[in-house]
């Protein structure tokens, strides 16, 4: 993330997120500013000069394998699963190494998200955690896999992964210690909150279609 700022004589500055202070030039609301072909701090809305080239030759096409890299997006039905499996047991020690910090001992401490809820929904979840409140397991492979852990994610293989949701599965009592997870048995797992949601087919008043 940067940040453009002016300061009040009018010159730009940019924040790096790391803390680096850059100052920029050419002064932006000076001469040329808003023209095309004007550096950093002109209008970069503006049309391009006529003479501009067609293609500035930056970057190149996005090839299948490229895209396949970022495309691993898991659906609720479980579209979309890698091949590969993982045990409790092996879960057990990925978790406390790259999770136990933020998530808790036992899913229940934080200081991060909590995973594991005691009690039933009475009416209402006992909080809006994975275990009580998701209606479905396929979203944790897909977050873990995707977002955490959150300082090097995609750091896990598929079967590190699926070893983490079945460990936390385990934690939440939905799975036995000598579990093994794989796409057609996480798909199977229903979530307490499953039928929790409904469609919201309000009309826009206060009357239910
Ligand atoms: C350095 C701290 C840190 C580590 C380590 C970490 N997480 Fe997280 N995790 C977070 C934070 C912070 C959030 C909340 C992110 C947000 O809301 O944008 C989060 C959110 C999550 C969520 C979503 C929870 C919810 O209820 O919305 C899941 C699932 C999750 N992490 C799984 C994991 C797993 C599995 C690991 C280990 C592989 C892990 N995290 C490691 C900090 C961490």
């Amino acid at each position: 993330m940067r940040r453009l700022a002016r300061d009040g004589a009018g010159r730009c500055t940019v924040w790096m997120t790391v803390g680096a202070l850059a100052a920029c030039a050419p002064d932006a609301s000076g001469p040329g500013a808003g023209t095309a072909g004007s550096s950093a701090g002109g209008d970069w809305t503006a049309p391009l000069a006529a003479d501009a080239p067609e293609r500035f030759g930056f970057g190149s096409d996005a090839s299948e394998e490229r895209v396949a890299l970022w495309d691993i997006d898991v659906k609720p039905d479980g579209e979309g699963l890698p091949p590969g499996s993982g045990s409790v047991a092996a879960g057990r020690e990925i978790y406390e190494l790259a999770c136990m910090q933020c998530h808790g001992a036992t899913g229940t401490e934080g200081p991060n998200d909590r995973f594991v809820a005691a009690g039933d929904w009475d009416p209402w979840p006992p909080g809006r955690v994975f275990g009580a409140y998701w209606p479905y397991a396929t979203t944790f492979f897909d977050y873990t896999r995707r977002a955490m852990p959150q300082a090097t994610p995609g750091s896990l293989s598929d079967d590190d992964v699926y070893a983490i949701t079945a460990y936390v599965l385990h934690l939440n009592g939905m799975l036995p210690e000598d579990a093994v997870l794989d796409s057609a048995s996480l798909v199977a797992i229903e979530m307490p909150g499953r039928d929790r949601f409904v469609p919201d087919n309000r009309t826009g008043g206060p009357e239910i279609r």
